[in-house]
């Protein structure tokens, strides 16, 4: 037997700092929320969340999330324009599942989150790049790919975006809409960030426009309350949540995590997902205040916008191979993630994605001066 018995996905070395990680700091996975959720949930004595879920997902936890959304967005969402996920990953895997054929042409931003890229290739989609700026999706390079091909769906992460950080602003989320109305395509809106608002700026989600039909804000619990619950939401048009809900997998398993979603929905209405959330907030806020100054002051060379939000800094070491620096890095017993990662084009080359939540900020200031004694081994 091995002396190491894998129970989560985060396994770093000892002595290792992986600022390449971009999940939730394990000192701050709320078990005592969760415990008391879950005793309130069991005294009610109600066998019907350990039953096979309906299609659509447990509708008191749909109605506690749709109370909560309307105050966050600051617009009456329905619980019944929400359908339950197993997360994001999940979401994306459904929505190819039941929108797309193999062989399909969608469009994904440059960079775009690492690990979605992974999920459409299951699927066999043709992935075509859209340029980004520093505000996120081009529009006009979007227009010029509109007219060469017609994607099933564009996949997008409008709000604090992984890994580049950036926000669209509102004249190009109206403008996205109007393209997919025209052109007949998807917008699929990954708003896992949307609630990681750290400068308070107001921003209108794509969950707004889900009256229309090519529109789907997907959304979860993984970064506002725990990963390893595997659970998230999706609002779209009926006849979205239709083509989800009729679907064989679900005839056959029911909706999905009813259980984790009774428990849920006890924790929300009890007030403590708002209360986590400011808590992050206050805590990611300062975590990301460090990593900024020490970037600053140990990597003058470095360009990069402190972001406002979610979990990232985008740094591009202007002219580096990161792939290359990212080897030299276990010397120092430093890991991040390099550029290319995020391209399905294989560029960003000299960019590298950091993530400042998943340490304190003692272990934040280490990594950085561990970065920059990798630079100078290596530059010199
Ligand atoms: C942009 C983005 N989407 C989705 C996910 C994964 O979400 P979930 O845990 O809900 O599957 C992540 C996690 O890092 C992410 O950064």
């Amino acid at each position: 037997m091995t002396d190491y018995i894998p129970t989560s996905q985060t396994h770093i070395p000892p002595g290792m700092i992986d600022l390449g990680v971009g999940d939730p700091d394990f000192a701050l996975l709320p078990l005592d929320m969760l415990q008391r959720a879950a005793e309130t949930c069991f005294a009610k004595n109600d066998p019907a969340s350990l039953q096979y879920g309906t299609e659509q997902g447990h509708g008191y936890f749909r109605l506690a999330l749709a109370e909560f959304l309307s105050q966050g967005y600051s617009f009456p969402v329905d619980f019944d324009n929400l359908f339950v996920t197993n997360g994001i990953s999940n979401a994306l895997d459904l929505i190819c599942t039941h929108f797309t054929l193999p062989g399909d042409t969608i469009f994904v931003e440059d960079p775009t989150y690492f690990l979605a890229l992974r999920i459409f290739e299951d699927h066999d989609l043709q992935m075509v790049p859209v340029q980004t700026n520093e505000d996120g999706l081009v529009i006009e390079s979007l227009e010029e790919k509109l007219r060469e091909f017609h994607p099933k769906f564009l996949y997008t992460v409008p709000t604090f975006q992984n890994p580049g950080g950036f926000t669209l602003p509102q004249d190009r989320r109206d403008k996205l809409v109007q393209l997919s109305q025209a052109h007949g395509f998807l917008i699929v809106a990954d708003e896992v960030y949307h609630f990681l608002n750290y400068s308070g700026q107001q921003i209108k989600p794509f969950a707004a426009y889900t009256d229309l039909e090519t529109i789907i804000s997907l959304g979860s619990f993984s970064k506002i309350l725990a990963p390893g619950l595997r659970l998230g939401w999706m609002q779209a048009h009926p006849n979205n949540i239709k083509r989800l809900t009729s679907s064989g997998l679900l005839d056959s398993g029911g909706g999905l995590n009813p259980f984790t979603s009774a428990i849920v929905r006890e924790l929300i209405e009890a007030g403590d997902l708002k209360q986590n959330i400011t808590s992050l907030i206050a805590d990611y806020r300062s975590r990301l205040k460090v990593m900024g100054a020490a970037l600053h002051r140990e990597l003058p060379q470095a360009e990069f916008r402190t972001p406002e939000g979610g979990f990232f800094f985008w740094v591009r070491l202007r002219g580096m191979d990161t792939g290359q620096l990212r080897d030299a890095a276990r010397e120092f017993n430093l890991g991040f993630r390099q550029g290319a990662l995020f391209s399905s084009r294989g560029g960003m080359q000299d960019y590298i994605r950091l993530c400042f939540t998943f340490y304190d900020e003692e272990k934040i200031e280490e990594g950085i001066q561990r970065l920059n004694d990798c630079l100078n081994a290596t530059s010199s």
